[in-house]
């Protein structure tokens, strides 16, 4: 079913091997941060290089009961960046920060983030999925939003090192994952309308099982038409951490009345599918899946696109274009996708007060898909395309 890991493999790919066996020399070396109080934890701290140890803190962790919410892992991981030179990052306890009123991403919301997965394997190594995908999208991101990047290798080297600090908070098999949460903001002081003068990369982790309260069950979401997720020429097309609070409103608005989430339209035209407030959105009719083009105002999502490669393996036709909200009416499945909702049935749409239903269930086209994914990110599924990494 899929094409040989060769034909894939880029460039940053092969970066990324040597990296892991970098880190994983430096994680060899006993180099990781440890503090016996977390309230200790800051910006500020001094990392003094000791042996890591576990301690006993995720043992009471109901692995069974996870969802979306925050239940910070250990350690995080930091690395500051002033004149463009990001210097050695290092791990701390996780903890509060400090960050100067006057700094950008404070005042003018300069700032980007990330999200990405570790499953833990069977055999107790870690996974990660297409980190090199999440750094080249948090360059093209901070190049749009003016701020400085790490490299591929750094961001890498950070991700990884937050996943093995944080390895006893990676659920066991089948119970969920470790999201990894990078973030990259102008934390220098800025009064003016401009670039920060100094920039912080930071990581932490949490726990996390299903995104959205149904857990599995199918989504029932709400066309928005007032309220407008992005627009031509703006930064609806990077994951810029100003994209997210607008919609909030339009979120809570959905779910008072009783909806799972919303899916937004062009702000132009007004009739065009976009994503929904946290992942992108699919279409079926027959063998064609549909998904909203990425051009500038929707995010090029890491599950987007993994999806897509996947869903033509298996032979179906994969279009990215404009999809008019009116072909909801003759769709037999629509499905979400997103690091965090990984790959989401949807079982109605509600458009102008009219509710349109789809295929679920077992059967569904979508199942199919999620189960894929879902088995190469865990190491399930043999992975041909060398999209997962284990790292020890
Ligand atoms: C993710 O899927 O990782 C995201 O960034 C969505 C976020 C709003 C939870």
């Amino acid at each position: 079913m899929m094409r040989p890991a060769t034909m894939i493999r880029s460039a940053c790919l092969r970066n990324f091997s040597q990296s892991l066996r970098v880190g994983s020399a430096f994680l060899k070396s006993g180099d990781f941060c440890r503090y016996t109080s977390q309230a200790a934890a800051s910006l500020q701290q001094v990392c003094e290089p000791s042996a890591y140890s576990d301690d006993e803190s995720a043992d009471h962790m109901d692995w069974d009961n996870l969802g979306f919410g925050l239940t910070p892992a250990d350690y995080m991981y930091t690395m500051k960046c002033s004149n463009d030179y990001f210097e050695k990052g290092r791990l701390s306890r996780y903890g509060k920060i400090e960050l100067s009123p006057s700094s950008g991403v404070l005042n003018y919301g300069q700032g980007l983030f990330e999200g990405m997965k570790a499953y833990r394997k069977e055999d107790g190594q870690l996974i990660l999925f297409r980190p090199d995908q999440n750094a080249t999208r948090l360059q093209t991101g901070a190049e749009r939003m003016c701020m400085p990047s790490p490299s591929i290798d750094q961001f890498i080297d950070a991700v990884k090192q937050t996943a093995l600090a944080n390895k006893r908070w990676v659920p066991p098999p089948g119970k969920g994952s470790l999201y990894i949460r990078p973030l990259l903001v102008g934390s220098g002081p800025i009064l003016g309308l401009a670039p920060a003068p100094e920039y912080t990369f930071l990581v932490f982790a949490s726990p996390v099982g299903n995104y959205f309260k149904e857990g599995l069950a199918p989504l029932n979401l709400y066309v928005e038409d007032e309220f407008h997720r992005a627009t031509p020429g703006g930064a609806g097309g990077v994951k810029a951490i100003s994209n997210y609070a607008p919609v909030l409103k339009a979120i809570s608005r959905a779910k008072n009345r009783g909806f799972s989430d919303v899916l937004y339209l062009d702000s132009v035209n007004k009739k065009n599918l976009e994503e929904v407030s946290s992942c992108n959105i699919f279409i079926l009719k027959g063998n064609i899946i549909s998904t909203p083009a990425t051009s500038g105002t929707i995010l090029a999502g890491i599950t987007r696109k993994s999806i897509i490669e996947i869903a033509s393996d298996y032979g179906f036709q994969v279009e990215e274009r404009t999809i008019p909200v009116d072909e909801l009416l003759e769709a037999d499945e629509v499905f979400c996708t997103g690091t965090a909702v990984v790959v989401a049935p949807v079982g109605s749409i509600t458009y102008r007060g009219k509710r349109i239903e789809f295929k679920t269930g077992a059967q569904s086209v979508c199942r199919e898909l999620y189960s894929t994914l879902v088995g190469i990110q865990t190491g399930l599924i043999k992975d041909n395309k060398g999209w997962t990494f284990e790292i020890n």
